[in-house]
């Protein structure tokens, strides 16, 4: 630190021009923020050769991590992380130091009010730029609206390092990672990298090349690389509300939804299947329009599709819970102080992560109205208060499937019908509907 600023005082007195080196190998990588996205990339280049600095502002986090503890890799991922000998997990930022890249991986969220959170990530640059040397290579990959990299990421990696932003690569390169896709990983998943200049997007990308089984591309405009990343989840938070309306539509005129979108998807041109549910979670589709919605709103736009699609798929698990209530009516119950079984708490199959997660909202807002809740999930136990399917079926009036598991796809009538259970919501229509209507159970799906 001391030397840096010593070399920065030398070069103000003696009037030297910025260096940076755009051909200096780069040995040493530090991945900032060791999460869904930053873990799976930190093992990734400690696999291909690099020296890996792990940094985790969570102290708690990353002795677990240290300890090679990890509960949401792949099993590719977890046998490559016990073997990943060139990666140090650290929550000492002194250990940032003499990195010849920084990739930032740090949370995105929204305050309550759906206001973007952008404190992690500027505090995550302010962490970087005090260890930032001239000629080092900075990537933000957290997913942000337009201009926030130049906006907030660049002036606070130059006001901590001292550097100016001529002294130093800067680039974007948005994750697209899909946890429990066992297709796509952050290996194969092609990138799209914009620079603070050409330099930086050709460094950048050059590293991503050296990383990564998949085309980089390179973007003119670190604005061009932000927005690809908020128009490709917008597209999906759109389009699922487009079917999600669809849904409550179709249900009150009794035609099977999932059954028409099958049959649309024949079409062979111009047309993409999405599929109604309980609700979008995680920590990107429903998080990143209300980055683009305040961004637009900042440039005097206002975006009324997004907000719409926003405002239908939030509401989806309030729908859930009126099918609920509808078919404990037809079964002479009342929602309140009914027995529901929630299978299913995380946002999306194979995953224990509850971020933004429907089936919460559900759990929640059934409890406010007095219904009591018995919730199984097997990726994640520690919010489950049942140990098994069966625990949670166990003398409930109703159930509601909300996460398609693997686990829960093969459930029969007889599985529900042996506890008592008279009412199932297909939450993800996942289950075989034509066998619960033959049976005394009855089945309600999302627009089916
Ligand atoms: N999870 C996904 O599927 C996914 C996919 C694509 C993009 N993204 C984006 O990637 C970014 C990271 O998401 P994630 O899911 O990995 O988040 P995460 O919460 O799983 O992990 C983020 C990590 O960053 C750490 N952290 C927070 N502030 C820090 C700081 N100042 N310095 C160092 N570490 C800090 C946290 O302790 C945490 O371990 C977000 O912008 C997200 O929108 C996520």
């Amino acid at each position: 630190m001391a030397q840096q600023q010593l070399q920065r005082e030398w070069r103000f007195h003696s009037n030297s021009a910025p260096h940076r080196d755009a051909q200096k190998p780069i040995t040493t990588v530090a991945v900032v923020g060791l999460g869904y996205v930053g873990l799976p990339l930190a093992i990734l280049a400690a696999s291909r050769g690099y020296k890996v600095i792990g940094f985790d502002i969570d102290a708690v986090k990353a002795a677990q991590l240290d300890a090679r503890e990890a509960a949401f890799l792949s099993d590719e991922e977890a046998a490559a992380f016990k073997k990943a000998k060139g990666l140090t997990i650290t929550s000492h930022e002194g250990d940032l130091a003499g990195a010849d890249a920084y990739i930032i991986c740090v949370p995105t969220p929204v305050h309550d009010n759906r206001l973007p959170d952008l404190s992690p990530l500027e505090s995550a640059c302010k962490t970087v730029g005090r260890h930032l040397e001239e000629g080092a290579l900075v990537v933000v990959e957290s997913t942000v609206n337009p201009a926030v990299c130049e906006e907030v990421a660049l002036p606070a990696l130059e006001k901590t390092s001292g550097l100016a932003r001529a002294e130093f690569f800067f680039a974007h390169c948005p994750e697209r990672i899909n946890p429990g896709d066992p297709r796509w990983s952050v290996r194969t998943i092609p990138r799209v990298v914009g620079g603070i200049d050409a330099e930086s997007a050709e460094r950048a990308a050059n590293l991503y090349r050296a990383l990564l089984d998949a085309e980089i591309v390179t973007l003119r405009t670190l604005k061009e690389a932000e927005a690809v990343k908020m128009v490709e989840n917008a597209f999906r938070d759109v389009n699922i509300a487009f079917v999600n309306e669809l849904a409550m539509a179709f249900d009150k005129a009794g035609i099977d939804i999932v059954n028409v979108i099958r049959a649309a998807s024949t079409k062979p041109f111009g047309f993409l299947p999405f599929y109604p549910g309980v609700g979008v979670g995680g920590h990107c589709i429903p998080v990143d329009p209300y980055y683009l919605i305040r961004y637009g709103r900042k440039n005097g736009f206002e975006h009324r599709f997004l907000v719409t699609a926003r405002r239908i798929n939030s509401g989806m698990p309030f729908f859930t819970i009126r099918v609920l209530a509808d078919a404990l009516r037809q079964k002479r119950k009342a929602l309140k102080r009914s027995k529901i079984a929630l299978l299913g708490l995380s946002y999306k199959p194979g995953v224990g992560d509850l971020r933004e997660s429907p089936a919460i909202v559900i759990r929640d807002a059934l409890q406010k109205r007095g219904v009591v809740v018995r919730s199984f999930d097997p990726h994640a136990l520690y919010e489950s208060t049942a140990r098994s399917v069966e625990e949670a079926l166990k003398g409930a009036d109703a159930a509601i499937a909300a996460t398609d598991h693997a686990q829960f796809r093969d459930l029969s009538p007889r599985d529900f019908a042996k506890h008592g259970v008279g009412i199932l919501i297909d939450g993800r229509n996942c289950l075989d509907k034509e066998a619960f209507e033959k049976s005394e159970v009855l089945y309600r799906g999302i627009g089916r």
